[in-house]
């Protein structure tokens, strides 16, 4: 596990979008691993920036997203769809057919998980970006998830919910549920690029890095991963 300790958030995103422009110039077929939440906005931003100016482009490219909640449709501004297009997707060469998120609306959840983990089978993604949960969550796996998991229905924590309502009107509106790739799918990615920032995950990065592998801590199952990198500023790594 590669460390990589920024002065703040705006380097780490700077750092971040530099690897994974890196991934799109070397192969420009490249499959993407994508996350949501507030941290890899700023990497979307310096993708967004180089697609414009240094013409990177994603013509090519495929991409498989993480998670979604459960009874938000992909015009809800609160959907991971609605974050990928707005935040990233609309704003470069990218073909839409090609990006992949599991649906939060549909009939058959459990049928919906099964499809989804179909895309993985055939979409390795070359480099899978990570966010990190205060509670050490990756994608939507609250601590307890097991490492064989694959893309499945989740009940959200109290923590989980209590940190994104900060994203909806009341904390009543944000979903209970969402549907995530499991650990299992997260670990077959080819590399791995996390990025965090904050103290309030100072102590999951110290878990992460310098603790025991657990399910307790479900990003501790990264130091099991042959190539991961870690950009995190200096408040999140303040405990390392
Ligand atoms: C959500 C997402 C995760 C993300 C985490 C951290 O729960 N499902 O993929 O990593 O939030 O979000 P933030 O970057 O906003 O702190």
């Amino acid at each position: 596990m590669k460390v990589i300790v920024t002065k703040n958030y705006d380097e780490m995103s700077q750092v971040a979008a530099n690897i994974i422009i890196d991934v799109v110039k070397n192969n420009p077929s490249a499959v993407l691993g994508l996350a949501t939440g507030s941290s890899p906005i700023g990497t979307y931003k310096n993708m967004i920036k180089d697609c414009k100016e240094n013409g990177t482009s994603y013509k090519n490219v495929s991409t498989v997203n993480l998670d979604e909640y459960v009874s938000l449709n992909a015009e809800h501004d609160q959907s991971y769809a609605y974050f990928m297009r707005t935040n990233l997707f609309d704003h470069i060469d990218i073909d839409q057919n090609n990006t992949n998120l599991p649906c939060g609306v549909a009939k058959d959840l459990q049928a919906e998980c099964d499809r989804y983990n179909g895309v993985l089978a055939k979409l390795v993604p070359d480099i899978q970006v990570l966010g990190l949960g205060s509670n050490g969550h990756i994608g939507f796996n609250e601590p307890d998830t097991p490492f064989d998991s694959v893309t499945h229905i989740v009940d959200l924590t109290e923590n989980t919910i209590k940190d994104n309502s900060r994203l909806f009107a009341s904390i009543d509106e944000v979903p209970r549920q969402a549907l995530s790739m499991g650990i299992k799918n997260i670990m077959q990615a080819k590399s791995i690029i996390m990025v965090v920032s904050g103290k309030n995950k100072a102590e999951a990065v110290k878990g992460m890095v310098n603790g025991k592998i657990t399910p307790a801590l479900p990003a501790s199952v990264l130091q099991l991963h042959p190539n991961v990198t870690i950009v995190c500023d200096e408040d999140a790594a303040s405990l390392l």
